[in-house]
C-alpha cells in the first residue's frame, strides 16, 4: 500500500519503445513542447563522475540519461561545461566552442546530445553572454595590447577617477561583493585602466554595444544549434546592456536593492533587441529550439518582457522561487505570474531550487523571511514534508516546471561544509558573509553505503564532501520505496504526462471558503478535470474531498466524502 498514491490510479511509465526517439527534436512534433515541459537541471560537476577524479563529467551524465528518461522529465538543462578556469564553477568561459577537459570533449557532447534525443529527452545548454573568463583570448589580448587596443572595446575598460586614476570609474558593486571594477597594469607594469566585472574579477563584462561581441554570440548560437541542442538557458540575461555613461548608483549595499529596483546594469530595455535577433536564429532551425532567460527582474511583469512573442520562450520565475511557504503569498505569486504571462502568450514557469540558492527542503525547514541563502539546517523533517508538498503544488500549476538535480531525492542543503572545501567565489569575496551556494552543489548520491555513493567509481572522491546521512537518500535507497520522495516525483511526472488537465495552461480556478492556510484550485478541460489541495498550516484540516485521490505528498484519508489533510501536505485529485 503506497502512502501517497492510490494503487488503481498508479500510472505506468511510458515504455522505452514509445519514446519519441531521435526525431524528438524534429519539426514533426506539435508546436510548443516547451509550454508544459518539465526541465531537469544537471549541474555537470556534481551529477555523475565517470573517471573517478571527483568531478562530474559528460560521460557520467550520458550514463545516467536513462534515469532521467525513467524519471519522466522532458528536457535536460546542463549548466556550463565549456573550457573554463572555473573561477565561478564554469560561469567564466574561456572558449565557448570547447568543452573543458575536466568534463570531456566535443565528441562526448555530441554523444550526449544524440543519446538524449534517442531517449526522447531534449537538451538545453547554458550560454554565458554577459561576461567571459579573464582567460578568454579576447580579454588576454586586450590586456596585452594595452590602452587603445580595439580588443578593449569588447569589454568595459575605463580610466579610473582621482588624481592618478586610483579610484574606480563608478560606484558599482560586484554581485559577489566588493567593487565591480578591477584595475589593470599597463604592458610596462604601471597601473592602468580599470575593467568592469559585475561578478568575480575573473569574469569581465562584455560590451554589447560592440558589433564584434554581438556577431560572435550569433555565431556561438549557431555552433551549438548545429550540434543539435534544443535551446539555451541564458545566463544573466538581464545584464548585457548597461545604462549609457555607466552612471553612479549612489550609496552602498547595492546588493540589497537588487531585485527591487531597476539598476543601471540590469534589466535595461536595450537587452530586448538582442533577444529579437536571437529569436530569428532559433526560428531558422527545425524542432522548436528555445531560449530561456535567467533574468532577475524586480517584478514578474518585467520578466514577461523577455518572453514577448518575438523574443525568448521562457523566463525563470524567481519571484515564485523566493516565496515563503505561506498560503496567501503563494496564491498571490501564482496569480501574478499567470496574469503577467497571459498577455504575452508565454507559459508561466515554476522553479523551487537551482545551483544558486539554498535547496527548498532546507529553506522550508527554517523560519520564513530569511531569503534564499541560508546556512542553518532548520527542522529537517519539517523541511522535507513541506518540500514534498511544495513540489506537488509546483508540478500541478499551468506551464513549465524546472527541477534541480537532487530535489527529486529530497536532498537538503549541506550547511556545514568546512571553509576549506568551499569553492563559491561569492564566499570569499563576501568575506564569508554570503556565498553559500556550495551547499546545494554537493554531488548526487546514487547508490551504496559509502561516499561517493555511486557519484563516481568506488573509492573515488567527490569535489565537495557528501554527508554520511546521504546513504539513505540515494537513488538506489529510494527506488521502490513507495514513501520515498523519488517515487513521489516519478509518480507525479507520470500523472502529469497523462492527465489532460495538467501541464500547459494559462489559469487556475481557486476554490474559496476553505480554512485559512489551505489552498485549493481546479483545472478544468473538456477531457477531464483536476484539483489540487494544499494544507500549509501546522494542523491537520478536514475539507470536502473534491474527487478521487491521484497522488499525495503524505497520507491523506478520505472518509465519507471528506479528506483529512495532514499538516504541510498536497493532494492531487481526479475530479
Ligand atoms: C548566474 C549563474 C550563477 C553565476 C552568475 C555569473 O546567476 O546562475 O551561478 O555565478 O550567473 O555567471
Amino acid at each position: 500500500m503506497t502512502q501517497y498514491l492510490t494503487d488503481a490510479s498508479r500510472p505506468v511509465a511510458p515504455a522505452a519503445d514509445t519514446a519519441p526517439g531521435a526525431a524528438a527534436a524534429s519539426a514533426a512534433e506539435p508546436r510548443g513542447w516547451w509550454r508544459d515541459a518539465v526541465i531537469y537541471q544537471v549541474y555537470p560537476r556534481s551529477f555523475a563522475d565517470s573517471d573517478g577524479d571527483g568531478m562530474g563529467d559528460l560521460p557520467g551524465i550520458r550514463s545516467r540519461l536513462p534515469y532521467l528518461r525513467a524519471l519522466g522529465v522532458d528536457a535536460v538543462w546542463l549548466s556550463p561545461f565549456y573550457a573554463s578556469p572555473q573561477a565561478d564553477a564554469g560561469y567564466d568561459v574561456a572558449d565557448y566552442r570547447a568543452i573543458d577537459p575536466m568534463f570531456g570533449d566535443l565528441h562526448d557532447a555530441d554523444a550526449l546530445i544524440r543519446d538524449a534525443h534517442g531517449l526522447g529527452l531534449r537538451v538545453i545548454v547554458d550560454l554565458v553572454p554577459n561576461h567571459s573568463s579573464d582567460q578568454h583570448e579576447w580579454f588576454k589580448r586586450a590586456l596585452r595590447e594595452g590602452p587603445g587596443s580595439p580588443l578593449r572595446e569588447r569589454y568595459h575598460f575605463r580610466p579610473g577617477k582621482g588624481e592618478d586614476g586610483e579610484l574606480p570609474p563608478n560606484d558599482w558593486e560586484s554581485i559577489f561583493g566588493g567593487p565591480a571594477w578591477t584595475r589593470t597594469n599597463n604592458p610596462d607594469g604601471t597601473p592602468g585602466e580599470w575593467y568592469l566585472h559585475l561578478f568575480a574579477p575573473q569574469q569581465p563584462d562584455f560590451n554589447w554595444e560592440n558589433r564584434a561581441v554581438a556577431d560572435e554570440f550569433r555565431s556561438i548560437l549557431r555552433f551549438w544549434l548545429d550540434m543539435g541542442v534544443d535551446g539555451f538557458r541564458i545566463d544573466v540575461a538581464h545584464g548585457m546592456v548597461k545604462a549609457a555613461g555607466l552612471p553612479d548608483i549612489g550609496g552602498h549595499d547595492q546588493l540589497k536593492l537588487l531585485g527591487n529596483d531597476v539598476m543601471p546594469f540590469f534589466d535595461q530595455d536595450g537587452v530586448h533587441a538582442i533577444y529579437r535577433e536571437w529569436r530569428k536564429i532559433l526560428d531558422e532551425y527545425p524542432g522548436e529550439r528555445i531560449g530561456v532567460a535567467e533574468a532577475w527582474t524586480p517584478t514578474v511583469a518585467r520578466t514577461a518582457n523577455y518572453v514577448r512573442p518575438d523574443e525568448l520562450h521562457q523566463a525563470f520565475n524567481f519571484q515564485y522561487l523566493g516565496t515563503d511557504w505561506d498560503a496567501a503569498a503563494l496564491r498571490e505569486v501564482i496569480d501574478v505570474s499567470l496574469d503577467a504571462m497571459r498577455p504575452v502568450g508565454a507559459p508561466a514557469t515554476w522553479v523551487l531550487s537551482n545551483h544558486d540558492v539554498t535547496r527548498h527542503a532546507t529553506r522550508f525547514a527554517n523560519e520564513p523571511g530569511l531569503g534564499t541563502q541560508l546556512r542553518t539546517p532548520g527542522d529537517r523533517a519539517l523541511g522535507l514534508r513541506r518540500a514534498r508538498a511544495a513540489s506537488l503544488l509546483m508540478l500541478a500549476l499551468p506551464g513549465s516546471a524546472y527541477v534541480y538535480q537532487g530535489e527529486e531525492l529530497g536532498l537538503p542543503d549541506v550547511t556545514d561544509l568546512p571553509d576549506e572545501a568551499r569553492q563559491d567565489p561569492a564566499f570569499f569575496r563576501g568575506a564569508g558573509q554570503d556565498g553559500f551556494r556550495d551547499g546545494c552543489r554537493v554531488p548526487i548520491p546514487w547508490s551504496g553505503t559509502e561516499a561517493p555513493y555511486g557519484f563516481g567509481p568506488e573509492g573515488g572522491a567527490s569535489w565537495l564532501p557528501q554527508p554520511a546521512e546521504w546513504a539513505e537518500l540515494s537513488v538506489e535507497a529510494q527506488t521502490g520505496d513507495p514513501n520515498s520522495t523519488l517515487e513521489m516525483y516519478r509518480s507525479a511526472l507520470a500523472v502529469r504526462r497523462e492527465h489532460p488537465a495538467l501541464g500547459a495552461g494559462t489559469a487556475v480556478t481557486w476554490v474559496d471558503g476553505l480554512p485559512e492556510g489551505v489552498l485549493a484550485f481546479r483545472r478544468d478541460t473538456a477531457e477531464g478535470s483536476f484539483a489540487c489541495t494544499v494544507n500549509l498550516t501546522a494542523e491537520a484540516v478536514r475539507i470536502p474531498a473534491p474527487g478521487r485521490v491521484l497522488l499525495s505528498s503524505a497520507q491523506a484519508e478520505v472518509v465519507d466524502g471528506a479528506v483529512e489533510l495532514p499538516s504541510d501536505c498536497t493532494v492531487w485529485w481526479a475530479v
